[in-house]
């Protein structure tokens, strides 16, 4: 498996991708959206035999990140590309500005939620009623300086 930065050309595949993982409920990313992080954030992909099997796009703030997508095509998973694209971009992050990563995740999203804990995340709040469909969200948060000391050095 190689994980590379995105490029436009990978647009129309992340998108037919993103159709697949998330439901309207879960503000699943457009075409144009793509295009945009591609060129404007920190959007990998993960790619087998030349195939993309998943992804992961972290927006990059002044001090801080936010994981806000990540995703493996379903007959890929159980196989480590999520953990293995979520540190090779906390890696890279390390070497930039962010002091911590945030995300939102589901409270029912039970595999998420393990996946980022074994990173490292841990809960920070409940949000009530985050997504459309009315389920609530939990904000998670990994100190990236933390995981550096711990992985990187
Ligand atoms: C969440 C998702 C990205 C995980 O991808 P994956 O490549 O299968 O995950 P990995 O193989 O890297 O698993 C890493 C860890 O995640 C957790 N995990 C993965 N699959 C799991 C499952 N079926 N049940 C419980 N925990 C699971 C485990 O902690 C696992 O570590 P372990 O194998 O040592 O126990 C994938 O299921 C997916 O694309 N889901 C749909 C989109 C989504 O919900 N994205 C997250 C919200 S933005």
């Amino acid at each position: 498996m190689k994980i590379r930065k995105a490029e436009l050309l990978d647009t129309s595949k992340l998108f037919a991708l993103e159709e697949k993982l998330f439901l309207s409920e879960n503000f699943p990313l457009s075409r144009a959206s793509f295009y945009y992080h591609i060129n404007n954030n920190m959007l990998f992909v993960a790619e087998i035999d030349s195939v993309i099997v998943g992804y992961i796009l972290v927006l990059i703030k002044r001090k801080n990140a936010k994981l806000y997508s990540i995703g493996v095509k379903e007959e890929f998973r159980g196989r480590k590309i999520a953990q293995k694209l979520l540190e090779f971009s906390i890696k890279e992050l390390s070497s930039i500005a962010p002091k911590a990563l945030f995300l939102e995740v589901r409270v029912d999203n039970i595999v998420a939620i393990n996946l980022y804990k074994k990173i490292g995340f841990t809960i920070k709040k409940k949000l009530n009623k985050f997504y459309l469909d009315g389920c609530d969200a939990y904000l998670m948060e990994l100190n990236i300086l933390d995981k550096k000391k711990d992985s990187f050095e």
